[in-house]
């Protein structure tokens, strides 16, 4: 179903992604689309990005009054959605100032680059290494797929950027090597998506918060999968009494409208000055009424409580599910980035909620990810669990 070459080879559309042989063209709250109409449950959310839903009334009239005065005019004047949404990220995170850019790894580029710059500008000291962690992902760029902790990432595109180094994640005696490494910064997922929605542990956080503090490393934290509510609060490190010195996000931040950002403390900010980073369309005034459409929904209603209630939910149902089908062996993850840990092939499991009408995805070959919009209903979770009792059954009588 998958790896549907026959579509790859007769588009002029690169065959970079393995795609599902369904289009879709319409979308509106947790429900999608194809072109002839048939209805899909939406619970990958287009990866962690359509928080509030496909096509939100919210972000949809901010987006569209902007559309009417300027779509965009260059990082050389100033963008009034970009002051306001650099004012409500600070305001509801531990950072002070914010960078912004259109994607994902756009956003850890620019938090490899301050940490470097911040590490020979500012502290004088030519310790630029960056620690990451085994099965992390940060992105496809040269330096974000160096920054990834995953041989299959970086296979044939040597050399790769130098200046990274890789732990084990959730390894308590491994942050020792830290102290040695003496590095600028170490970057780090709360909730590991694409390596396979393992959630770090609270402890080990806290070893390593006290690490980097008592040894001048910066704390930075890849909240691109994790963040604008999708794990229950507005950023997951909110949940583990930590304040990292930078913060990368994007994905939920537009609703689906293409933007990326850091945050970073005032102290860290220093390390870029006019004309060390730019972006032509980062904090384009499109991108950021979409984001300030989004982030002032989510700080302004009840959705968070929702996120916490929902997600209670989904955890109940799943374990019960669990408790039914030997063949899934674990459930983990935090709020609506859930994984179900499976000891078969988790694609065969996607692709048959797909043929029942339910968009669900991989994180590796053992995990199926589930990441409905945060604005799901019970009704809607009732629905998926529903698919994914009758995909179980289906195995279980076909083995
Ligand atoms: C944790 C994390 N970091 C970075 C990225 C890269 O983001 P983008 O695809 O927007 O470049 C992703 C994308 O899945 C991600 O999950």
């Amino acid at each position: 179903m998958v790896n549907d070459t026959s579509v790859s080879l007769t588009t002029p559309v690169m065959a970079t992604y393995s795609r599902f042989p369904v289009t879709l063209v319409k979308g509106k709250g947790s429900y999608v689309w194809d072109e002839q109409g048939k209805q899909f449950l939406d619970f990958t959310s287009g990866i962690a990005t359509c928080n509030l839903g496909h096509v939100p009334d919210v972000v949809k009239e901010k987006v569209e009054e902007q559309l009417q005065n300027l779509w965009h005019c260059s990082n050389l004047y100033h963008i009034p959605n970009q002051q306001e949404l650099a004012a409500l990220l600070t305001a509801n995170s531990c950072g002070d100032q914010v960078f912004f850019c259109n994607s994902g790894a756009e956003a850890n580029e620019a938090a490899i680059k301050i940490a470097r710059r911040y590490a020979n500008k500012v502290k004088g000291n030519r310790s630029t290494e960056v620690v990451t962690f085994q099965q992390s992902f940060h992105g496809r760029t040269l330096a974000t797929l160096s920054a990834t902790g995953q041989e299959k990432i970086q296979q044939g595109f040597s050399p790769l950027m130098p200046g990274f180094s890789y732990l084990p994640f959730n390894d308590e005696e491994a942050l020792e090597q830290l102290i040695p490494l003496k590095p600028a910064a170490v970057l780090l997922e709360l909730v590991q998506g694409e390596g396979g929605v393992i959630p770090a542990n609270p402890s080990w956080v806290k070893k390593l918060d006290q690490i980097c503090k008592d040894n001048n490393i910066l704390l930075m934290v890849d909240e691109i999968q994790t963040g604008i509510g999708r794990t229950g609060t507005l950023f997951a490190y909110e949940q583990y009494s930590i304040e990292p010195d930078v913060i990368s996000i994007a994905k939920g931040l537009g609703s689906g409208f293409p933007i990326g950002a850091i945050i970073a403390k005032e102290e860290v900010a220093k390390g870029f000055e006019p004309g060390s980073h730019g972006s032509t369309f980062g904090g384009n005034p499109l991108a950021t009424a979409a984001g300030v459409a989004t982030v002032t929904h989510i700080i302004n209603t009840q959705l968070l409580d929702h996120v916490n209630e929902v997600s209670t939910y989904l955890d109940s149902k799943l374990q019960v599910l669990k408790g039914k089908y030997p063949v899934i062996k674990d459930i983990r993850g935090k709020g609506l980035l859930k994984g179900i840990v499976v000891e078969t092939n988790a694609l065969e499991i996607v692709q048959t909620a797909l043929a029942h009408q339910l968009l669900i995805l991989t994180a590796g070959p053992n995990v199926v990810r589930i990441l409905p919009p945060l604005i799901v209903t019970k009704t809607e979770i009732n629905e998926c669990i529903d698919v994914l009792e009758r995909t179980f059954q289906s195995m279980e009588k076909g083995a």
